[in-house]
């Protein structure tokens, strides 16, 4: 069968790679791509935001199947736009309505409140409440959290420590700090504990649960200055015990596909809960309603299962009957990125060393080639390298082996990912 995937990250790439592995494959497109998926298929200069385009592309080119790697589309209805134009192509991701888990962290704060799901206390306040907003500060414990309601590209938090802090940072948001995402900011207590990825793949009535991750989201060794979209992640987390997952399905997974059911959202794809461990009890700080990256660069390699019958049960709705296994080793990924992100950074810079890799997959995000397919940094986030281990600090020392393999200018990466859980 003839697949699109949207997207052209690290996600994207990993995405491709595993479809391209499966023998129901036979053409796989990526619209836009990188040159990393230009290895697993091929790439079609489409934007991820032109729905017609993509439309149309589908009939000429007989696909049969897309799959959305990244967000913007989905909050767009990309779902939506291909059900009322051409229905007979199933998209994997949610529509419109179910992308507003990610979208607005309002509708997920109201959503979770709704459905008895365990997340931090809030509340959210437009311009038009800015005195409340204020008032509501003042009582409140510190250190408190602040959020842009909309999309901020992983940006828009802020955790104040101190009332100044927060006052000033809650006024800046609602005069656009964030454009028109923080419009609507969220107030929220802080939650001490330690985060982790799970991410579910689900037909709206069943699931299967993907190898939980951890991903490191600030730019420093220590976890220590801005967010980014993630510098490494590991798969699986050593906290993440069976018990721990068993609990997790149970208070978090199963009253979120339910809530959305009883909602009327027929939601269709990747579900990302981002949650917060704090002692045994799971609380989600975030939905996601895609993939993660770079954590699909360590869950891709760890799913054992052809993923395109996957895909197809999510299709039909009958993803319980579904066989799912994944890989019992672990994984690793480091993202090499341009030092200064994710601030500005120079690009144009030529990647060496890619052929020296051993015991490595190597996943493109901001790279672009030239004519005679030399390579050079394109992004913040230029690869990432992922390696298995039979445990975590085998595929971290694997991973670390091979960065030392590959450069380019101001190339930065962290040298600490999985230190803290290994
Ligand atoms: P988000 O964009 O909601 O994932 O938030 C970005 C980061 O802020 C998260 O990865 C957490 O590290 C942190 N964060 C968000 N909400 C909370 C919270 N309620 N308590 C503690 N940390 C939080
Ligand atoms: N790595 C975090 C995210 O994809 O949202």
């Amino acid at each position: 069968m003839n697949i699109l995937l949207l997207g052209s990250g690290g996600r994207e790439h990993a995405m491709a790679w595993k479809i391209a592995q499966s023998p129901l494959c036979k053409y796989l497109y990526i619209a836009p791509g990188n040159p990393g998926t230009a290895e697993c298929g091929q790439n079609v200069p489409i934007a991820v935001r032109d729905f017609n385009a993509q439309v149309d592309f589908c009939r000429e080119n007989k696909v049969d199947l897309v799959v959305v790697g990244p967000e913007d589309p989905l909050v767009l209805g990309v779902v939506d736009h291909f059900a009322e134009h051409l229905p007979t192509v199933p998209v994997i991701g949610p529509p419109a309505e179910g992308a507003q888990l990610e979208g607005s962290k309002a509708f997920a704060k109201e959503f979770m409140q709704r459905h008895a799901i365990p997340t931090a206390a809030y509340r959210s306040f437009t311009v038009a409440e800015k005195a409340e907003g204020l008032a509501y500060l003042q009582q409140h414990d510190l250190p408190l959290v602040l959020k842009a309601d909309g999309l901020a590209a992983g940006k828009g938090v802020l955790i104040c420590q101190t009332l100044e802090e927060a006052t000033e940072g809650f006024i800046a948001m609602l005069d656009g700090m964030f454009g028109d995402a923080s419009s609507r900011v969220v107030v929220e207590a802080f939650l001490e504990g330690i985060e982790l990825t799970v991410i579910v793949l689900t037909d709206g009535q069943s699931w299967k649960v993907l190898p939980p991750s951890k991903d490191y989201k600030r730019i420093g060794e220590g976890d220590t200055g801005l967010n980014t979209g993630g510098m490494g992640a590991v798969s699986p987390p050593p906290f993440a015990t069976p018990a721990f997952m068993t609990t997790v399905e149970e208070q978090v997974i199963a009253p979120t596909i339910k809530g959305l059911r009883t909602d009327g959202i027929a939601y269709k794809g990747f579900l990302y809960f981002g949650l917060i461990k704090v002692g045994d009890a799971p609380f989600v700080i975030e939905y996601n309603c895609r993939m993660g990256d770079p954590e699909t660069q360590v869950i891709m390699p760890r799913i054992f299962s052809d993923i395109i019958p996957l895909y197809l049960s999510v299709a039909r709705g009958d993803l319980a009957e579904a066989e799912f296994e994944t890989d019992p080793r672990a994984a690793a990924t480091v993202v090499l990125a341009s030092s200064g992100y994710p601030g500005s950074f120079e690009k144009g810079l030529e990647i060496t060393g890619c052929e020296h890799l051993e015991d490595c997959m190597l996943f493109h995000a901001g790279t672009v080639s030239d004519d005679q397919g030399i390579l050079y940094t394109n992004g913040g986030r230029v690869l990432a390298l992922s390696c298995y281990g039979t445990d975590l600090p085998e595929a971290l020392r694997n991973c670390y082996t091979n960065t030392a393999r590959i450069y380019f200018g101001n190339r930065y990466f962290r040298r600490d990912i999985g230190w803290d859980v290994v």
